[in-house]
């Protein structure tokens, strides 16, 4: 049995402002989505019969990594929330990638990769086997993995949900884990891991090693219960900007604090970076893309917290709040009405958790 799993995510600063290239700062959370693959008569999914409609992401990876493969029965896990602006799609989107990828092998050709994406041979994922020939395929399981394959497949499959508007924040996030800063520009305090392109806008991705100051705090999550679907809400500012073009000043704004937050987190400067989210969600808010139950949550959480605000889409969805005192705004958020979930900031990422029996398939036989 091949079991991969990834983690959700939680944006701190720049939802919205980053589908129009402004920077945005994403960390991965403590709960996760978990992937398991077997050999089965038939294709099944928890059990049922797989229906390729209701499970469009897996679907879609199925058609890119396990194309004429043998049937398989799939089981999904997971404390993630769905559709909560917590990353529950590219959560499983990134483990099921994980998961098909370690169960195939790859095929390795003169020590590189002959199909497959990597730094050194970039983004020819979507061409199935390559050029290599049959001896060339080597069994090694968890080894052939890799989290930027699995970061670009998973923003391949959201962005293919999303109706062709979605930014590579919540799948590079939850396949690489920690911190992830996108911008329209290398930054160079920053590790740069990629770029990415879509629809005419490029992001440069990177990753940001936390200081340990930020061990003293903890993610406090708070769930409204409203369900927004992301592609409305990102249709709708697109609208706004499309009427009122002025308006894409306050986008910039939210671009310039999530830099004051960035340079905040890359300080440990805790205070500065609740400051930083708090007028974020006020900018967010302006442009109306909080709710009164996002509100109420927020009024609970603000007294006992060093800044909150709505996290995702919004519409609905989820709050953040960063306090050093989970269990009291934790609290705070429940007798307010919302369920809440605790995480520390910047879990580890995608991980193949079992590679028994690898590979199930050899694309090459
Ligand atoms: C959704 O989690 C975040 C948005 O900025 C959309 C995106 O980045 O694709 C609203």
């Amino acid at each position: 049995m091949v079991q991969a799993s990834a983690p959700g995510k939680c944006i701190l600063f720049g939802e919205h402002a980053v589908v129009y290239g402004q920077p945005a700062v994403a960390v991965a959370i403590d709960q996760r989505m978990t992937v398991s693959f077997q050999l089965s008569e038939e294709w099944r999914i928890d059990g049922m019969k797989f229906n390729n409609k209701k499970h469009p992401h897996v679907e879609a990876l199925r058609e890119r990594l396990w194309e004429n493969g043998p049937p398989l029965s799939i089981k999904i896990s997971g404390d993630i929330p769905p559709a909560s602006g917590l990353g529950s799609s590219a959560s499983l989107s990134v483990a099921a990638a994980a998961g098909l990828r370690c169960s195939r092998g790859r095929n390795i050709l003169d020590d590189d990769w002959a199909e497959g994406w990597t730094a050194s041979r970039p983004n020819d994922v979507y061409n199935g086997p390559g050029t290599a020939t049959k001896g060339d395929y080597v069994e090694n399981g968890a080894q052939s993995v890799d989290e930027d394959e699995c970061a670009i497949l998973a923003h391949a499959v959201e962005a293919f949900a999303q109706g062709g508007k979605a930014s590579p924040l919540d799948s590079s996030t939850c396949s690489h884990g920690g911190c992830i800063v996108l911008s329209d520009k290398v930054e160079s305090d920053l590790v740069w891991l990629y770029s990415r392109e879509l629809n005419g806008v490029r992001w440069e991705v990177h990753s940001v090693t936390l200081p340990k100051e930020l061990e003293e705090a903890y993610l406090v999550i708070g769930s409204t219960g409203v369900h927004a679907p992301t592609s409305i809400q990102v249709s709708k500012v697109a609208k706004m900007l499309e009427d009122s073009p002025e308006r894409m000043a306050e986008i910039e704004t939210i671009g310039i604090v999530a830099r004051r937050g960035i340079s905040a987190l890359m300080n440990g400067d805790l205070d500065a970076m609740g400051k930083a989210m708090s007028e974020n969600h006020l900018i967010l808010r302006n442009l109306g893309l909080s709710c009164p139950e996002l509100e109420s949550l927020i009024s609970a959480a603000a007294p006992s917290s060093l800044g909150v605000k709505l996290t995702g889409a919004g519409g609905g969805g989820c709050i953040v709040a960063l306090t050093k005192d989970p269990k009291t705004t934790s609290e705070a958020i429940e007798l307010a009405g919302g369920r809440t979930l605790i995480s520390s900031i910047g879990a580890s990422g995608m991980s193949i958790d079992s590679d028994e029996n690898c590979p199930l398939w050899n694309p090459l036989k």
